[in-house]
Order: structure tokens, then C-alpha cells, then sequence
């Protein structure tokens, strides 16, 4: 991808102000939180996100925390059982994520949550995460660095990584807490899905009970939900460069179909449009689903990644 200018935005209103106008346009952010530093976007924008994931070089849709300025703005894209009405009043703001039931009508991205029904949801306490959340809507952030690599925390580990490939990184000076936040998911009980920068003791004297661990942070509970969640209706053929009789295309760049992900071969416009193109083939009524080839590089490996479960026998 193309190389870009980025900015180094002072900690002050200037600074958040223009923050938040590279927001609002669609561009990727990196910001200070108490954990790391976060590479936010606008957690409705399906282009956006789609970036984000192409800036990052995550190889799949690992799904994203969604930062949020308070518990109100919380509680308006998910539900919150008791106990999590509890951590939230006890430790909001601060480095506690809650994977929680999504609204339906929350306005988030499905490439936010990976198709998943649940989001993480965070409200952070560093004072200029706040000052941007108060000027914005909810801002997905994964830490800012490049997949696989070491997390950031201060403005130039963020540059050192992503340099070029972001808008802006507005520079807080090193965080506070510096490892990522604690998460924990309902089921609907609370596990601990991933330690993090609040002790577990914490929530637990909270919450009065032990906190067992459920599993890797991002993992399904079964692999068969998951595959359900990424299966449109329609049986899903991969690889076809035409349609056979009773199947509706879907194209790709020079493989034309009744519906395409990106016919210039966008690789980013494929994977920003991807959850919504299956939702339209079930609004269609396709039984059969036929895919053009997708190549398997950059998003690509993730679009084909949500492909094969697509495809995969039910
Ligand atoms: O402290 C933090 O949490 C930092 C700052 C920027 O807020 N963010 C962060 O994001 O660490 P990231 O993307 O590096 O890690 C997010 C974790 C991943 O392990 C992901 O699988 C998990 O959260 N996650 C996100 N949504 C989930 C969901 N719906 N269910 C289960 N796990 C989820
Ligand atoms: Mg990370």
C-alpha cells in the first residue's frame, strides 16, 4: 500500500481536534491508552476497519475491542447482565475489556466483531483517549502495532512500526499500565478469557467468586458456532470462474458475478463488503453460492479464511 505522511499530533485540544477530523474522514489513529497504545478507527465505518486490518497485517479478523467514553455509551451497543454491571461500575474507566452480547442495532461494523453475536467493549482512563472518545463515536482499537509484533507503549514504538502506513499518532508520553487490558466474557457466568493490566483478585473480591479461565481470548467457545456465523444460508462453492445453472455469482475483479466484492479487485473494498455481501445473498433467497477466486495475499488470506467456513460441510 501506498506510503503516507504521518502526523505527530501534540497532546492538547489542537491535537485532539485533529485527531478527530482524521476520524471522521475514514483515517487510522494511533492513540495513548493506560495499557498500550491503540490503533483506533471509527467502529462504524466498514472501510475503515478494513484498513485497519490491512495497516496491521493481522492474517485473519481477529475481532476487535471497541472503546467507548463511559457506561452509558456502553450499555447502547451491549447487554449487560449484573456482574458486569458490577466490573463496569467498580473498574470503568480502566484495563478492563467485558465481551458482551451485541446489540443488534449497535451501528458496529461486522468486521469489528468478526461476524461474531459478541463485542469487547472498553471504556479507557487515560485523560486523552477520553478527550477523543468525547469528540467521536465508538473507536475499534487493537493495539498499534503490526501483527505478531511487540505491543506499543509510548509514540515512537508506534512509529517505528507503522510509520507510513497510518494517519496520525497523537503522542501522551509512555502509558500507565503498559500490558493490554484484562478481559473477561459472559457465558453467561464471567471467565476470564484474557489476564491483563487489572488483577484477577481485583474481580474477584468484586464479583465475591473465583473467576475461571475460558479459554483464549478470541477463540470461539465451539468452532461450530463460529462456522455458523460465517455460513450465509446457500451452499458456497470457491474457486468458480462462472456460474453454474442455479447458482448466484459472486464476483471478483475480472470475474463478473450478480453480485461483486470489489470489481476493480480491491482487495480492501472485498473485505470491507464481504459480511454484507453474504447478508444480500440471503435477502436474495441464493441457495447456491458460487465465489470467484480471491487471491491469498494481504486481506485476501482473510477474506478466503471466512470463504472456507462458508464453505466448509454444515
Ligand atoms: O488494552 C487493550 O486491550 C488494548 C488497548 C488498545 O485498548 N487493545 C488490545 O487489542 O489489546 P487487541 O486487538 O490487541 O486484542 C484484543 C483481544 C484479542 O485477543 C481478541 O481476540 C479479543 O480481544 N476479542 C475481541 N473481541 C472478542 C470477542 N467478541 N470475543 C472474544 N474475544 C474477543
Ligand atoms: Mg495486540
Amino acid at each position: 500500500m501506498p506510503e503516507i505522511e504521518t502526523e505527530r499530533l501534540a497532546a492538547d485540544r489542537s491535537g485532539l481536534d485533529r485527531a478527530a477530523a482524521l476520524l471522521a474522514a475514514g483515517g487510522l489513529v494511533a492513540i495513548p491508552t493506560e495499557t498500550v497504545y491503540g490503533l483506533a478507527v471509527d467502529a462504524t465505518d466498514d472501510a475503515a476497519v478494513a484498513r485497519l486490518y490491512q495497516a496491521k497485517g493481522r492474517p485473519s479478523f481477529n475481532p476487535l475491542i471497541v472503546h467507548v467514553a463511559g457506561l452509558d455509551e456502553a450499555r447502547a451497543l451491549v447487554e449487560m447482565p449484573p456482574d458486569a454491571e458490577r466490573l463496569a461500575e467498580a473498574f470503568w474507566p480502566g484495563a478492563l475489556t467485558l465481551v458482551l452480547p451485541l446489540r443488534p442495532a449497535s451501528g458496529i461494523s461486522p468486521l469489528v466483531t468478526a461476524g461474531l453475536e459478541t463485542l469487547a467493549v472498553r471504556v479507557p482512563a487515560h485523560p486523552l483517549a477520553q478527550g477523543l472518545l468525547r469528540r467521536t463515536g465508538p473507536l475499534a482499537a487493537p493495539s498499534a502495532n503490526p501483527s505478531g509484533q511487540v505491543s506499543p507503549t509510548s509514540a515512537a514504538h508506534v512509529l517505528d512500526g507503522l510509520s507510513g502506513r497510518i494517519a496520525a499518532v497523537v503522542d501522551g508520553g509512555p502509558c500507565a499500565v503498559g500490558v493490554e487490558s484484562t478481559i473477561v466474557g459472559f457465558l453467561p457466568d464471567p471467565v476470564l478469557l484474557r489476564a491483563g493490566g487489572l488483577p484477577v483478585e481485583a474481580l474477584e473480591a468484586c464479583l465475591g467468586a473465583p473467576l475461571p479461565i475460558g479459554g483464549e481470548a478470541g477463540q470461539p467457545i465451539s468452532p461450530g458456532q463460529l462456522a455458523s456465523h460465517y455460513a450465509p444460508k446457500g451452499a458456497v462453492r470457491l474457486n468458480a470462474t462462472a456460474a453454474e445453472p442455479g447458482e448466484t455469482m459472486l464476483g471478483f475483479g475480472d470475474v463478473a458475478g450478480d453480485l461483486t466484492l470489489s470489481a476493480s479487485g480491491d482487495l480492501v473494498e472485498a473485505a470491507a463488503s464481504l459480511f454484507a455481501r453474504l447478508h444480500e445473498m440471503n435477502d436474495m433467497g441464493a441457495d447456491r453460492i458460487a465465489v470467484a477466486p480471491i487471491p491469498e495475499t494481504g486481506l485476501g488470506r482473510a477474506i478466503n479464511d471466512r470463504l472456507r467456513r462458508a464453505a466448509a460441510p454444515r
